[in-house]
């Protein structure tokens, strides 16, 4: 068997269109677009592509996007300022601070910081503090855990009832997704570093979000005949044949799963896109919002 392979690349372009059109709506009701702050702190080579990636793609379909760059060693007080300045800028309707932060910043009193309307990461102590409970909506999902459902969803790959398995727990992707997947009533568990005997959990799965961010780590003889993989992992691996040297492979060791799963991410070209597409969405979500629709 070979799976049908998740094209994320071509879901999160049809999102794109849908977005533009809706920006060029709200141009023509109310005479102005969605604008998307974006603040990167330092000079990470990966974040400062993250960063360029979001605001080229605000631009492709109307948004508009502010670009605060501050330098490495910015103090806590002036991150905080920032963002209570850019938290008052009606033309502002979504923050995104890049993370990671440098180590002398505390990022959850700057997270805190952002408006919760404007919370468009969905990283806010109580946007998250929503999530994790039942029925109390949360005002924005964090991006890529939204992409991963909204891939199922497009798909037509069924949630409720299923076991779903989350490798990884980290805050901005794995503990996320599992609170959603749970709020879709499906049978959760979450793995970790500590987990037992991890190829049987897995093995359970009948959906299989893997972010843990170890290259290759899930083989083929893990997964359970038909699982829908959504991988999650970007890892570096050295490939001389390459021109950067280098090639992106997920958590999941792809040639051998396609032959097992139902369905399954590439990576590239399977989560990535849809990280940005969920971007686009919540700052265009709350520019609805915040002209009294939505
Ligand atoms: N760093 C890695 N992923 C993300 C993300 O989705 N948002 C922000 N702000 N920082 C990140």
């Amino acid at each position: 068997m070979s799976a049908t392979i998740i094209d994320g690349k071509e879901i999160a372009s049809t999102i794109h269109s849908e977005i533009k059109a809706e920006v060029e709506q709200m141009q023509q009701k109310y005479g102005r677009v969605p604008g998307l702050a974006t603040v990167l702190v330092g000079e990470r080579p990966d974040s400062a592509t993250y960063v360029r990636m979001k605001k080229k793609a605000c631009a492709e379909v109307g948004i508009q996007s502010f670009g605060v760059d501050l330098p490495e060693d910015v103090s806590q007080d002036e991150l905080k300022k920032l963002v209570e300045e850019l938290n008052a800028d009606p033309n502002v309707h979504g923050i995104l601070v890049q993370l990671p932060l440098p180590g002398h910043i505390d990022e959850e009193e700057i997270l805190g910081t952002i408006s919760l309307e404007k919370d468009v990461d969905g990283f806010h102590p109580l946007n998250i503090g929503r999530l994790s409970m039942k029925r109390r909506d949360p005002l924005f999902v964090p991006c890529t855990p939204r992409g991963c459902i909204e891939l199922l969803d497009r798909m037509n790959i069924p949630i409720e009832g299923k076991r779903a398995v989350v490798l990884g727990r980290s805050n901005i992707v794995g503990l996320p997704a599992a609170m959603l997947l749970l709020h879709r009533n499906a049978t959760l568990t979450v793995c970790h570093s500590r987990t037992k005997d991890l190829p049987a959990v897995v093995r359970e799965a009948d959906i299989l979000i893997a972010a843990v961010g170890r290259a290759e780590m899930v083989r083929g003889d893990w997964l359970k005949p038909g699982v829908a993989v959504i991988d999650v992992g970007t890892n570096a691996v050295d490939d001389p044949t390459k021109k950067k040297g280098y090639r992106l492979v997920g958590d999941v060791n792809f040639e051998e799963a396609k032959e097992v799963a139902g369905f399954i991410t590439p990576v590239p070209g399977g989560v990535g896109p849809m990280t940005i597409a969920m971007l686009l969405r919540n700052t265009t979500d709350s520019g609805w919002r915040e002209m009294g629709e939505g």
